[in-house]
């Protein structure tokens, strides 16, 4: 029997799907941040991207990113999606350099490392609403901030959530509950912003080894039990999330709102 891992990987060509689209990615820590795979995938289909980075640390990182990409200093603003005046500032920023902008993408998720792993019934209150401001609240904040940008012409925003968000993942925890906040949220503003064809939707990617996922006890147990039983026996790459995402952004999907999409090699539909 052939693996599917050892498959070649079909070559993916530009079709310019995003040609004379602008649009920021928001979540990009390092080059194995997913936003950083979305970020590829746009611009390989001509759109123009701008970056946010939470703070100097971040920017460092995106620099060299940058570098190593070719690209000539893409435009990029400091916000920390919980600070109020970074997110009008922000806003005020992307104005200035693209005018409208067509697209968003919300890949940010925090929880403190004691959050994420033991028993649930622990959660704090303090870790309960730090999960929730940085991981759910923040695509209302960055929705109404970028709204604006978007009336004119429509647009589309993305959001990354996990299934841990609909049903028990050992360990997700206090994250779990704020994916399930997120989806719910997208749904809303999916319905708000609807008669300004602006979209909003979900995709829901299966496990892929980053920053933010090695703070969750055991995830390389997560990995390895995924690509035993998921119906296409391997693990999800940043690419495939990468290009849901862009096909969400481009006029493909024009009819798709409040929608959860899996990239998940079918795993959501196991029960056993
Ligand atoms: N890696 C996975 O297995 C997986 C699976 C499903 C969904 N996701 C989701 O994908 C998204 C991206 O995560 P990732 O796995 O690429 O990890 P990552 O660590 O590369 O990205 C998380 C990003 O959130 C940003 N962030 C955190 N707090 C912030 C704040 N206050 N203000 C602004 N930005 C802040 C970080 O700077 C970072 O860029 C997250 O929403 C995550 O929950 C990840």
């Amino acid at each position: 029997m052939i693996s599917t891992e050892t498959i070649e990987k079909p070559k993916v060509v530009s079709n310019m799907l995003l040609k004379g689209k602008k649009g920021i990615i928001v979540g990009v820590a390092n080059k194995w941040s997913i936003a950083w795979a979305v970020a590829q995938a746009c611009m390989r289909e001509g759109a123009e991207i701008g970056f946010t980075y939470q703070g100097e640390r971040v920017l460092r990182n995106l620099e060299k990113l940058f570098k190593e990409a070719n690209l000539n200093d893409p435009f990029s603003v400091n916000l920390d999606v919980t600070k109020d005046e970074e997110l009008a500032q922000a806003s005020e920023e992307v104005r200035k350099k693209f005018g409208n902008i067509d697209f968003f993408l919300h890949a940010v998720a925090f929880a403190k490392r004691e959050e994420l792993g033991g028993e649930f019934v622990n959660t704090s209150r303090d870790g309960y609403h730090l999960a929730q401001d940085v991981s759910s609240y923040s695509l209302i904040a960055l929705a109404k901030a970028f709204k604006p940008l978007m009336e004119e012409n429509g647009g589309s925003i993305v959001a990354l959530s996990y299934l841990g968000g609909e049903r028990v993942v050992k360990n997700y925890n206090v994250m779990g509950v704020a994916k399930a906040a997120l989806e719910s949220t997208s749904r809303y503003l999916a319905y708000d912003l609807g008669s300004k064809n602006i979209r909003v939707n979900i995709v829901s990617p299966g496990p892929i080894k980053t920053l933010s996922a090695s703070g969750i006890d055991d995830f390389s147990k997560m990995l390895e039990h995924f690509r035993t039983v998921a119906p296409l026996k391997k693990n999800v790459t940043a690419e495939e999330v990468a290009d849901t995402c862009m096909f969400l952004f481009s006029d493909y999907s024009r009819a798709i709102t409040a929608e959860t999409i899996y990239v998940d090699c079918g795993y959501n539909t196991l029960a056993m």
